[in-house]
């Protein structure tokens, strides 16, 4: 009985559903008859930029939220007059030109380094971009340093793609200079590897001189950089240069089978697609004899070649087809149509209706797409009643609130794996007591093997509270985005249980505390791994820091939640705490969350968030590395339980060598520990804007850490030697400097080279 009057509540349901399609398919059919643009209301300008589709700048104009563009009309410019500027997203990177070849332009500022200016400014050293959408053309830009004595590197924080390159122009006067040449006197480039989304330019100006004031580098647009014997001066006043993206759809390739979805971006019939030349993603292009927009549907225009000039045909004798054209006499006329400067005499013609077969074919076809979808829909709607129970667990563990997200941001999520309970119970043995691997603030966390033997590591929240789940989901959303190799891996989760779980790459070797700490394996930690530590957790922190629409800050950076694995490579783990900031909040009031003896005193105080409040704890992180001491430890005299104080005091007092871990001192040089320790106490300023950002922190341990594997700058080369590199300026070094990093420098000084290191002692 029941089950009958579910099957005529699933027939009514399914008319009604029916007709749902049928008003939905017809009002698309009138909207796209009405305007070809996703929505006619659209805004296809900002200022003189002109955003053609797939951008937009509201919703309903885009293809997705990447291609957004923020049209702010209250930004003014330099002449204090108030025109529309268009930003990517929702950052402060302005764009200047799109171009539906896959070009975009973009502007970025130029590093400079002045050491004279009275307003000696440590920021304009650092320049960084960070995208997450769009690869920066490694065709189209050149990484340039301008100036004497100048050297510029350039580093990418991205995970797959981890390099650090750059030049060295050295020169002792304009003579030899060229203008328009960029060869190594006074100008040199490097181009710079495919693939990079991000990058940070840092620059040293080592010799001051009346011709060259500055040193400057950026990375632009090749073809638009002409160098000038006046840039050694005027550089100064140019603030921007310009910046080519590759930019793509989706992260799949045109073979993927992707062709046939609904979201698939050629929309337009004769439209064609390519893979992108850098990076993941493909184009869209119209057909050759066709012009115009091959995303939106009807885009692609034929092209009229009889307007042409070069044509070929005889007079009047240009025919143009769709996609191409022929040349015949018109209707009623005949004689060779091909021959250039003839001309047809009249005939009787023939009439044709194919085009009526052809709009009866296409009526006839819709029909049978349209019933077909509507059973499909009908089996569709059993399955529903079966997950329903499952669904109720997915909403009450903030699914929606994930969902939301996904579909906002649908490319990043696809890595995610939604995993059944079933599974996860069989992977850690029912939650046995055995598999716990430790417990945090926000759960426990189980050690899980799942079906194909892959090790993971699983972590179930506490309880579950309302407040929770959003810091749950927060979480969730956070790691999937993060793509980073010093960054602990979220591969899924599961929302389906009462308590939701997440599931993350295990990581085989323990938290950096366990080894630092446990006195059978610090002795293991030599100083060369803590610096690598050091440097991968800074590397890993500036990336989180500057992510370009979102901000994000770790809020717990101690050393139990970094993890190392069989290489000792570090891992940033727990994000329970962290939170985005978006870009108009710099700071934020919240909640004060955090370890003690990691906290920042200032945000202690106050409660205002920011960037500098990871730097501090990250600060703890380096004296812990350096000492081997704990964060908090009533061994050490009342006043000094801290080891923030502990620390601060002995450097002050120039008694550092009494605190440093014994191995440490004796296996290495004393002067990159110095190096470190003046890092450690500058993040660990009271004030906030006294500590630098986390990536000058990770700038100058790379630094460091180049130093170390090569101590080629360091070792005393002959003055001859010396003189003669100085002299020539072009010696091409290549240096590995780990995995995947290389740095080439042309020229090489050694004073130069270490003073890349010293800034920061003197810059406070
Ligand atoms: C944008 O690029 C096109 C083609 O390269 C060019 O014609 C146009 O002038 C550029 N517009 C701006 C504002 O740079
Ligand atoms: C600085 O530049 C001047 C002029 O080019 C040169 O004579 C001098 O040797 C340079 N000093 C150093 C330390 O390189
Ligand atoms: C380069 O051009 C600028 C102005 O265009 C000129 O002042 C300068 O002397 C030129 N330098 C050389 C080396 O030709």
């Amino acid at each position: 009985m029941s089950s009958l009057l579910e099957t005529v509540l699933l027939q009514q349901q399914a008319v009604k559903l029916l007709l749902g399609v049928l008003v939905i398919s017809t009002t698309i059919f009138t909207a796209t008859a009405a305007a070809e643009v996703p929505n006619s209301s659209c805004n296809r300008t900002c200022g003189s930029l002109e955003i053609p589709y797939p951008f937009g700048t509201s919703e309903g104009c885009y293809l997705d939220s990447f291609f957004l563009i923020t049209c702010n009309s209250s930004s003014s410019n330099n002449f204090g007059t108030s025109t529309p500027t268009p930003f990517l997203r929702v950052s402060n990177i302005e764009v200047l030109n799109i171009s539906l070849d896959g070009e975009l332009r973009v502007s970025t500022y130029i590093a400079r380094d002045c050491p004279q200016e009275s307003n000696y400014n440590f920021r304009n050293r650092y320049i960084s971009l960070r995208l997450r959408e769009f690869p920066i053309s490694y065709t189209k830009n050149v990484f340039t340093v301008v100036g004497c004595d100048t050297l510029g590197l350039i580093t990418s924080f991205a995970s797959d793609k981890n390099y650090t390159t750059g030049c060295l122009s050295a020169c002792d006067s304009i003579n030899g200079m060229v203008n328009g040449s960029c060869s190594g006197v006074g100008c040199c480039q490097t181009p710079i590897p495919d693939g990079i989304k991000d990058f940070t330019v840092n620059v040293e100006h080592f010799n001051v001189s009346e011709f060259s004031p500055c040193g400057f580098a950026f990375v632009m647009e090749e073809k638009t950089y002409n160098f000038s014997t006046l840039d050694l001066q005027n550089m100064q006043d140019k603030e921007v240069v310009p910046l080519v993206l590759d930019w793509a759809v989706g992260n799949q390739t045109c073979e993927d089978d992707n062709k046939n979805t609904t979201g698939f971006a050629c929309k337009a019939a004769n439209s064609e697609c390519y893979n992108s030349i850098n990076g993941l993603g493909y184009r869209c292009n119209c057909s050759s004899g066709y012009h115009g927009n091959p995303y939106l549907s009807g885009g692609c225009q034929d092209i009229d070649e009889c307007e042409t000039l070069n044509h070929g045909c005889a007079v009047n004798a240009c025919v143009n087809h769709v996609g191409s054209y022929s040349c015949s006499c018109p209707m009623g006329y005949q004689g060779d149509g091909w021959r250039n400067g003839s001309s047809c005499t009249p005939v009787i013609p023939k009439p044709s209706n194919s085009k009526n077969i052809i709009i009866a074919l296409c009526i006839s076809m819709s029909l049978l797409v349209l019933l077909l979808g509507g059973s499909s829909i009908l089996l569709g709607l059993k399955r529903m009643k079966l997950i329903k129970l499952q669904e109720k667990y997915f909403q009450q563990n903030g699914g929606l609130i994930l969902q939301e997200h996904i579909l906002n941001h649908g490319r990043s999520m696809e890595t995610t794996k939604i995993f059944s309970n079933d599974e996860l119970k069989k992977a850690t043995n029912n939650y046995d007591a055995s598999r716990v691997l430790g417990k945090g603030g926000y759960g426990t966390v189980y050690k899980g093997v799942l079906s194909d033997n892959k090790e993971v590591a699983i972590k179930k929240s506490k309880i579950c509270d309302k407040s929770q789940i959003k810091q749950f989901i927060n979480e969730v959303i956070l790691l999937t985005q993060i793509n980073h190799r010093n960054v602990v891996k979220l591969i899924g989760c599961c929302l389906e249980t009462e308590v939701p779980l997440l599931v993350y790459e295990f990581i085989t070797n323990g938290t950096l505390s366990n080894h630092i700490h446990d006195i059978s394996r610090a002795s293991s930690l030599s100083w060369e791994r803590r610096l690598k530590i050091a440097t991968e957790t800074a590397r890993a922190l500036a990336y989180l820091h500057s992510e370009t629409s979102m901000p994000i800050i770790h809020r717990d950076v101690k050393s139990t939640n970094i993890l190392l694995d069989d290489n000792h490579t570090a891992k940033v783990a727990d994000f329970g705490a962290s939170r985005l900031i978006a870009l108009d909040e710099i700071e934020i009031t919240t909640l004060v969350q955090g370890t003690l003896g990691y906290l920042d005193p200032e945000y202690f105080q106050t409660g205002q968030l920011t960037e500098k409040s990871d730097v501090y704890s990250f600060g703890v992180v380096l004296a812990e590395l350096l000492t081997g001491e704990e964060a908090i430890s009533s061994n050490r005299p009342e006043s000094y339980k801290n080891l923030a104080m502990y620390f601060g005091s002995a450097v002050k007092e120039d008694r550092l060598h009494h605190i440093l871990e014994d191995h440490i001192v004796n296996e290495a040089n004393i002067e990159p520990i110095k190096e470190v320790a003046n890092l450690a106490k500058a993040c660990l300023m009271l004030r906030v804007e006294d500590r630098p950002t986390m990536m000058e922190v990770a700038m100058e341990l790379e630094g460091l850490r180049i130093m170390e594997k090569h101590p080629w700058g360091k070792d005393n080369q002959t003055t001859e030697e010396t003189e003669y590199l100085l002299n020539t300026t072009t010696l091409s070094l290549n240096i590995d400097i780990g995995v995947g990093s290389s740095v080439s420098v042309v020229g090489g000084h050694d004073s130069m080279i270490n003073q890349l290191v010293k800034p920061l002692d003197d810059g406070r």
